[in-house]
């Protein structure tokens, strides 16, 4: 049975149960304590919580997954798929635990001519929570599963939350039993490969904290209500009724296994190694391809390194499989056309999909071959100093700087018949590892504890946004708290997290920056620095009592800035027109990636494949500002979603939109879904001007503008500048740039005449050093420190130059120049002098201790530095004696 197939009966299965269907919510679904969505249940956490009311008493949903927790174990075992569907049905507060267990049963054991997945009963098992001898019951009384079938176990296996504070409760789990060939007798409690995991369904009824009742962590009260929350594994139902091994076998996932295999011409199935790979391989690109579809761009953190290092993965275990050309886009290709059936927006933003994939491959392999250099340069350096074992140090620095994963730099050192030391690597790793974890936690505390914040939502609702239309409005203190805990009262001086019934003052969302300004009361006085929306609904400003005393009950007077305020929506309503213009050159494929709206300044982070170039940028401007003068009026409305994209409005990737939404209007030109502050007509920008774009990463640019008087201030100021350059060249200013060329010209020309003269001057000087050779044991010793100063390349040009001079006579040349607080030195011995059995390279111990130094080479040849040039008269000394004692 197809997997779409699959689905399909699900949702009707239990849309003919009264459950209404919803569709998955995006994988980027905004949770601050979630990376991504890793459960059908997100989307409805509000309802769970009792935070807003459940539209409907039941549900159905084919959720989008990502879980990358086990990333290490995708191809190694049968079952770990970084991105999995999870079918699921919901009640809140509506049936409970024999409702649950009685409608998954009877999907599961229904013949596949009935609608059902026709699975044998007596391979069915079920596992419950510990205790819960009641679950236990109904699963004898729904099912007539045998008491031998039912097994109780721990917390660790049946207790199911967030992984994060939130709802939870226990479980009750569906095993299948794949036959003895698959591993021990004994149930799922004894082998968790032969009795696969395929159901899991939590009664859903209490608040965990900080530690999860899994880890013995207390649980902090009951939900409102007692709900149901199930997750079907949708690719473990399928690898069972496909008949295929695995999840990777699978028809929505093997297709890209064979696409690895036309690459690479290796075979799948053939060697355990490679079938890892192509598994890998397969894997990820169908998780990147979802990702990338939700609006994540390959980034050095948090969401953005995750799909970055699945990306890196494949491109990696396709060059472990021999193939070193870009695949991604073609990967994509395949994910495309056999998840479309279900998704279809991977179809209709493929274009963009694909561009994302192939620029950080593009990036990618551009760091490959950086990375070699590096490699090679530490592989010879490792070989010349006579190790056959890299550095865990320059394993580490491949992979910390250059993104090279270790396996790569075993397999070349392999290639180079080299050793690394990976313990080495492994211990850095670790310290770095630790870092970011200490770095993270501290993070995380300055989130505070959210629930407090919820319970203010849930006793008063939602904050009331006044200002649309006011900069000034009266209001009560409806919640008040100090370092993250609740307060009575807070004063003078102090600092507070104040919640408001209503407020003119808009809080950090959309990449507007938040309103600041005043709050005034009887006798107190308030400076409001920042507001949040911490829960979605509650404004959180954050306060500094300036006189008085403010507590809860309050009334206060809010005044926004509103001088700043007026900055602000200038910066927005120029980045809705940047927006449009860069779509007008660029096409629908250049996706908003951000964007900051401060006063006077914003910035706009788009993604396209390929540079940006100056031209388009600068049409981009021209074009704005020509539209600027048309002063359309802005106008906005509420409506509905569907209506809203009807008429053209812009979504962005990722944003969660209700059913009713804004949208801003600036004429036919730009009309997007926006929840933000704007001017009234567009001609209150004034000017905009573009001051610079970059690429920050992976097919990602930034465009910043300056608007109104930012931007004139701006033009004046780079005037100013230009002019100050043309009088101190003195030229007029259209004269500069060959003005400048013709300076920097000279300049080179004369450092190179420098160069010149101080190596003639360095090798003027041979012929006295090779005068002062002196006999040592039948050996021409000429040894010296030479001036302060004197470059790498001069030392040895110079040792060149008297070795030249000292002829056929055995001969060694030894010359220190010091460096400041560093020397560097080079030995060079004559051909006569080699014979007679002095290397170079050998000769380096015998001093190398007094001035600090290490280094090498070949016999004729061997050059290194150190850090005690004071010890240089003890060196040419230990030098002498080494020669003597031969
Ligand atoms: N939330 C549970 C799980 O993820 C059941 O849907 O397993």
């Amino acid at each position: 049975m197809e997997t779409h197939e699959i689905s399909n009966r699900f949702l009707k299965h239990f849309e003919q149960r009264g459950h209404t269907r919803v569709p998955s919510a995006s994988l980027i679904l905004d949770d601050p304590n979630l990376l991504f969505v890793n459960a059908g249940m997100v989307q409805f956490k509000p309802y769970f919580l009792g935070e807003v009311p459940p539209p409907y008493p039941r549900a159905t949903s084919i959720q989008k997954c990502v879980r990358t927790g086990d990333i290490d174990e995708v191809g190694k075992t049968t079952r770990h798929n970084t991105f999995f569907q999870m079918a699921g049905n919901f009640s809140f507060g509506d049936y409970f635990k024999e409702g649950a267990i009685e409608h998954a049963w009877d999907l599961l054991t229904k013949s596949q001519a009935d609608g059902g997945f026709g699975f044998d009963p007596a391979r069915l098992w079920a596992t419950v929570y510990e205790d819960d001898a009641e679950t236990a019951g109904l699963w004898r009384k729904v099912t007539g599963i045998p008491a031998e079938r039912i097994q109780y176990r721990g917390a660790e296996d049946n207790y199911w939350d967030m992984g994060v504070p939130g709802p939870g409760g226990p479980c009750s789990e569906i095993y299948f039993d794949r036959g003895p060939e698959y591993g021990r007798e004994g149930g799922p409690a004894v082998d968790e490969d032969r009795y696969l995991e395929i159901w899991n369904l939590v009664f859903m009824q209490e608040l965990r904290g900080d530690v999860s009742p899994k880890k013995g962590g207390p649980v902090l009260g009951e939900l409102p209500k007692k709900n149901i929350d199930t997750g079907m594994g949708v690719e473990r139902v399928a690898y069972l009724l496909q008949g295929v091994e695995n999840v990777y076998e699978t028809d929505l996932v093997r297709p890209v296994i064979a696409k690895a295999e036309e690459f690479s011409g290796h075979k799948y199935g053939r060697d355990h190694t490679d079938d890892v790979r192509f598994r890998v391989i397969a894997d990820h690109a169908r998780s990147g391809v979802m990702l990338i579809g939700d609006g994540v761009t390959p980034g050095n953190e948090a969401r953005g390194y995750v799909l970055r290092r699945l990306l890196r993965r494949i491109v990696r275990s396709m060059r472990l499989l021999g193939v070193h050309e870009p695949v991604l886009p073609e990967f994509a290709t395949v994910v495309r056309d056999a998840m479309a059936p279900s998704y279809p927006d991977i179809a209709r933003d493929f274009d963009r999909i694909s561009d994302v994939m192939r620029a950080e491959e593009e990036a990618f392999l551009a760091t490959l071959t950086s990375g070699s250099r590096i490699f090679d340069l530490a592989a010879e350096e490792t070989k010349s100093s006579g190790g056959d074992i890299l550095a865990g140090d320059k394993a580490f620095q491949l992979h910390d700087t250059y993104g090279f994963p270790i396996d790569l730099t075993l397999e070349m050192a392999a290639e180079q018949g080299l050793q690394v030391d990976e313990d080495g690597f492994r211990t850095l790793m670790e310290e770095q590892r630790q870092r970011a974890k200490a770095d993270a936690a501290s993070r995380k505390s300055g989130h505070g504890d959210l629930s407090v914040y919820r319970q203010v939502l849930e006793q008063h609702g939602e904050t009331q946004f006044l200002g649309y239309t006011d900069l000034q409005a009266t209001a009560k203190v409806i919640g008040l708290l100090a370092d993250g805990r609740p307060v009575r009262s807070v004063a003078e001086g102090g600092k507070a997290e104040l919640v408001l019934d209503r407020t003119p003052f808009y809080a950090e969302s959309g990449g507007q920056v938040a309103d600041t300004g005043v709050l005034v009361g009887d006798g107190v006085e308030l400076k409001v620095h920042d507001v949040q929306k911490i829960v979605p609904g509650l404004f959180v400003h954050r306060v500094e009592v300036l006189s008085g005393e403010v507590g809860v009950g309050t009334e206060l007077t809010g005044s926004v800035d509103a001088h700043r305020r007026a900055a602000i929506a200038r910066s927005h309503s120029a980045t809705h027109l940047v927006h449009a213009a860069v779509r007008g050159a660029y096409g629908r494929r250049a996706a908003q990636a951000g964007s900051l709206n401060s006063p006077g300044r914003m910035r706009f982070d788009f993604t396209t494949a390929g540079a940006v170039s100056p031209d388009v940028l600068t049409e981009v401007e021209e074009e704005v500002n020509d539209y600027l003068q048309t002063d359309v009026e802005v106008q906005t409305y509420v409506t509905t979603k569907d209506k809203a994209l009807e008429l053209g409005a812009i979504a962005l990737f990722g944003e969660k939109y209700g059913n009713d939404v804004r949208v801003v209007d600036m004429g036919e030109y730009s009309r997007e879904l926006c929840g933000g502050t704007h001017v009234d007509r567009i001609g209150q920008l004034g000017l905009v001007k573009l001051v610079g774009d970059a690429s920050i990463g992976s097919g990602v640019h930034r465009v910043e503008a300056l608007v109104g008087q930012d931007a004139l201030r701006y033009v004046r100021k780079e005037q100013l500048l230009v002019s100050q350059l043309a009088s101190t060249l003195k030229v007029p200013t259209d004269q500069l740039p060959s003005r400048i060329d013709d300076v920097l010209g000279r300049l080179r020309n004369a450092e190179k005449e420098i160069e010149r003269l101080k190596t003639q001057q360095v090798l003027g000087s041979a012929g006295s050093l090779a005068e002062r050779a002196q006999d040592v044991g039948g050996v021409a010793l000429v040894a010296e420190k030479l001036a302060d100063g004197v470059d790498s390349g001069g030392v040895r040009a110079l040792a060149t130059e008297v070795r030249n001079r000292l002829g056929s006579r055995p001969g060694v040349v030894a010359l220190f120049a010091p460096q400041g607080e560093k020397l560097s030195f080079v030995v060079a011995t004559t051909a006569a002098a080699r014979d007679k059995g002095f290397a170079a390279g050998k000769l380096v111990p015998s001093f190398a201790e007094s001035i600090g130094g290490r280094g090498g080479g070949k016999p004729d040849m061997a050059q290194g530095g150190g850090t005690n040039p004071g010890g240089i008269d003890q060196a040419i000394a230990a030098l002498r004696t080494a020669i003597a004692a031969r």
